[in-house]
């Protein structure tokens, strides 16, 4: 049996199908892409027959991807065959993939059918997509709570009428790992043709079972996942591929199987979607979330420093991450402290690792996280005299309306300093940090702007600057939701300026 395991991305399809609002054609063809620089073998684009918009993306990827193979969804009606026929046709290869539902519940109460009549339908609407292609998959919706006879059945009728790639999904997550593996398992044994079609697998993740159970049915012979990245998808989502790609490179011992995916764009590829469709990975995402590459206890940080392996089982780089993180917290010890000033280019004899270490645990207790410049500030400053907030709010007038852009008024105070500027710019927050940036004179961009509301009505705005190509953050909280935004922006810029002192500091010695 070939060792290739085909992977099917249908994000674009029923990924998509489960966000807030569709995507547009522009949105679809750049995920697209990145699919395709991935590697991803076969690229589900979409339900053409679904609206005229969804037609004519499918249309404009079918005619842009060339690498990928492109596939469009068809119900067992002649009218959705020959809509994904229509707008496929611009590909030099594609795939028409067919399905209908085969489970009881499904076909009493959903179709009000029979299964005879669901048998009869699915070969001839396979029978009439051969007219147009080859590559024809179908699916037995609810597979997973279709009888394992009647499954056997199906199959082997729609095998004999030209289906190739036979899918099996879980549409509503309910089976067990070991359940679905024996599932794939009997079909692989009793269907007598299925040495003519490929079994692929389609899981949804309702008990969080979806990775556990593609990776039980490949075990068993399915040789195509279904899945989509980062696990978008109906409901709970479907199987999350970086997850289902990253096992089976990971545990290749065990498994004995491959696919042909460029792992280094794995992490791209999640974010480019995750940005797109406006859906944030949770941070313990695996593979993909902030903190899956990154060690916050200080025995797993010492652990880590020591050997990478003690708590890495996959390289950040090899999905394309430049690197693991250890984050700075209270929960770090003196070994992560002091590699974190190594990268940042201290010597350990420019500093004394001890007074560091333990002024570092009453800011990590008081602050939270702390920063690469906040570590540098508490080792080269002296806390006591020094002024650690150079700029502060002194006054604001903020004027915003319909029909001419913003302005802002602002005093703020920059050291003994009291200056004051206006500026103009699209909305109160543009012409805020213009303002803001004309007086302190530095040369800041925000690339960050987070509000959330407080229980007790106040709101927090965590704010991100580029200021040198480094990073700096601040938060700001207040009633006012501008007031907020100018002590965000003045925290960070104090973030700066102590940077700053510490750099012309350093030079001086
Ligand atoms: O979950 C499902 O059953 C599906 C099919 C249309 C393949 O998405
Ligand atoms: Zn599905």
């Amino acid at each position: 049996m070939n060792n290739k395991v085909i992977i099917f991305d249908t994000t674009l399809r029923d990924g998509e199908q489960s966000l807030q609002s569709s995507l547009n054609v522009n949105n679809k063809l750049e995920i697209a892409f990145s699919l395709e620089r991935m590697g991803i073998d076969i690229i589900e684009v979409g339900f053409p027959i679904s609206s005229p918009g969804e037609f004519e993306s499918v249309k404009t990827i079918a005619k842009n991807i060339k690498k990928s193979r492109i596939c469009a969804l068809a119900r067992c009606l002649k009218k959705d065959i020959d809509a994904a026929y229509e707008s496929l046709k611009f590909s030099n290869f594609y795939r028409i993939h067919i399905f209908i539902a085969t489970s009881p519940i499904h076909i009493k109460t959903k179709l009000k059918s029979k299964l005879s009549d669901i048998i009869c339908l699915a070969v001839n609407m396979v029978k009439y997509a051969k007219k147009y292609t080859d590559d024809i998959e179908f699916s037995c919706e609810d597979g997973g709570r279709t009888p394992i006879n009647d499954l056997c059945y199906i199959i082997e009728s729609v095998i004999k009428a030209g289906a190739n790639t036979i899918n099996i999904p879980d549409t509503v997550g309910y089976t067990l790992p070991n359940e679905y593996g024996n599932i794939i398992k009997k079909i692989m044994n009793s269907v007598i043709n299925i040495d003519k079609a490929i079994i692929s697998v389609h899981t949804h993740n309702d008990l969080g079972m979806a990775t556990g159970n593609a990776i039980s049915a490949i075990q068993y012979g399915a040789r195509q996942v279904e899945g989509t990245i980062n696990g978008l998808g109906e409901r709970a989502g479907n199987c999350a591929l970086e997850e289902v790609i990253m096992a089976i490179h990971t545990r290749k011992k065990i498994l004995n199987l491959f696919t042909n995916i460029n792992h280094k764009e794995i992490y791209n590829t999640s974010k480019i979607i995750s940005k797109i469709c406006n859906i944030n990975i949770p941070m313990n995402k695996s593979i993909v979330g902030s903190n899956a590459f990154s060690h916050s206890s200080g025995i797993h940080q010492d652990g880590v420093l020591k050997n990478r392996e003690n708590y890495e089982i996959m390289t950040p780089k090899f999905i394309g991450l430049n690197k693991s993180k250890l984050n700075l917290t209270s929960r770090s010890g003196r070994a992560a402290v002091k590699h974190r000033m190594k990268k940042m280019g201290y010597k350990s004899n420019e500093y004394n690792i001890n007074k560091l270490y333990s002024l570092f645990l009453k800011f990590a207790d008081k602050n939270g996280q702390v920063f690469d410049y906040n570590l540098e500030h508490l080792a080269f400053l002296k806390k006591k005299n020094e002024i650690l907030n150079y700029f502060s709010l002194k006054y604001f007038n903020i004027t915003s309306n319909l029909k001419t852009k913003s302005t802002a008024f602002i005093k703020i105070w920059c050291g003994k300093n009291l200056k004051s500027d206006i500026s103009i710019g699209y909305g109160p927050i543009d012409a805020l940090y213009k303002v803001i940036k004309k007086i302190t004179l530095l040369n800041i961009k925000i690339i960050k702007y987070k509000l959330k509301f407080q229980n007790n009505n106040k709101k927090k705005i965590s704010i991100t600057l580029i200021y040198n190509n480094r990073k700096f953050y601040g938060i700001g909280i207040d009633y006012d939701i501008l007031k907020s935004s100018i002590i965000s922006i003045i925290n960070a810029l104090n973030n700066i300026w102590l940077s700053n002192k510490v750099k012309t500091k350093l030079k001086k010695i």
